[in-house]
């Protein structure tokens, strides 16, 4: 019988070469509880934060970072009924995904769309769940509108692609480079503006004949903000998906109000906890999506459990496209 796991741990906050891998002994399912056997951690932004303890919560030291997986059910805590031993599921976790084995709250485990491989559905539910709530049920976007996706080639960018081309908009694909761009088109966008080397007002300005796109998907913010919202269109809805930049951008009120735009805020995590029932019912429609070809994660890199700081450290230097997981 097992006895140990393997598990990335974080011992003090800090850049992503202080994490360690060690073997620890296996951890036990408490009551509502489940063991899992981690096939796949999905890699997110906010896992490069909370290392650095700069997250919205600090876990007490030392942890394993990492809060989406997939794989088995290994034993069932007391009172588990949803899941049985063996099923393939995807799992939230706060902390403690990228790791051989994990505990999951049975409540917070879902069972595995047979359609997905363990790489996908780690890459699935975070980015595309939250692409999806903005898009829907936040911003209401409707076939024949015009998205603007900024950071587009990225975890929840690209999603945001994807599921804006399935719901029948005109995507405009923004980021920093050519190549991220090609990414983009392949996956849905149907016209790109490189904000490294273009005007990114201008260029709006020309893909939509001055119309203003009518909604934006920001998961980037910082500089990016200001310029973006001034662009938006009449009745548009901006989506504050996130600040990969760093920066927190700040707008002057005037400029919704000139616009007759609003400001949408998205917080999946939250409407995923409040709303269990609604998440569910989004994540089903786009493997229904799967199922028809209409949509097809981007699983662009996998990384051992020793690569986990070079997975952390690419994706903050913007070198990832789509998603990255770690294969323990
Ligand atoms: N609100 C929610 O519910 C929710 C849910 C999930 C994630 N998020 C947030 O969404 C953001 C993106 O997450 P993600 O997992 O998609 O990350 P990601 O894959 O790293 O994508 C972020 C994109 O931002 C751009 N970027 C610009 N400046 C950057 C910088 N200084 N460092 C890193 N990237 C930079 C990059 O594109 P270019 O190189 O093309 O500019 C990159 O592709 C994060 O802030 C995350 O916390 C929010």
């Amino acid at each position: 019988m097992e006895t140990e796991m393997t598990a990335v741990r974080c011992h003090t906050w800090g850049q992503p070469e202080t994490l360690s891998v060690e073997t620890l002994p296996l951890p036990q399912p408490g009551a509502a509880e489940v063991l899992l056997r981690v096939r796949a951690a999905g890699v997110n932004f906010p896992d490069t934060l909370i290392i650095q303890g700069k997250y919205q919560f600090r876990p007490e030291l030392p942890f394993t970072p990492g809060s989406e997986v997939a794989g088995e059910v290994q034993q069932l805590g007391e009172g588990v009924t949803n899941v049985q031993v063996g099923d393939r599921v995807i799992a939230f976790l706060s902390t403690g995904g990228y790791a051989t084995h994990a505990v999951a709250v049975a409540a917070q485990v879902l069972p595995m769309p047979p359609e997905l491989s363990f790489e996908e559905a780690a890459a699935f539910t975070l980015a595309s769940g939250t692409s999806y709530h903005a898009l829907v049920d936040r911003a209401g976007l409707k076939a024949g509108e015009t998205l603007l996706v900024l950071g587009a080639a990225g975890g929840v960018g690209l999603s945001a692609v994807q599921i804006g081309h399935a719901l029948g908009a005109r995507v405009i694909a923004a980021a920093g480079s050519d190549e991220k761009l090609a990414i983009c088109r392949e996956n849905g966008a149907d016209e790109t503006i490189n904000y490294s080397s273009e005007d990114l007002r201008a260029r709006i300005k020309e893909l939509t004949g001055g119309k203003g796109p009518d909604v934006i998907y920001d998961p980037v913010g910082g500089a990016l903000a200001e310029p973006a919202f001034r662009s938006i269109g009449w009745g548009g809805r901006y989506l504050v998906v996130g600040f990969a930049a760093g920066d927190i951008p700040s707008l002057p009120l005037n400029l919704p109000l000139l616009k007759g735009a609003s400001l949408v805020g998205v917080f999946w995590g939250e409407f995923a906890r409040r709303d269990p029932r609604g998440n569910a019912r989004n994540l089903q429609t786009m493997i229904g999506w799967m199922k028809e070809g209409k949509m097809k994660l981007l699983v662009s890199g996998t990384y051992r459990l020793e690569g986990a700081a070079q997975a952390l450290r690419d994706l903050e230097e913007r070198k990832v496209t789509g998603k990255v997981v770690i294969v323990p």
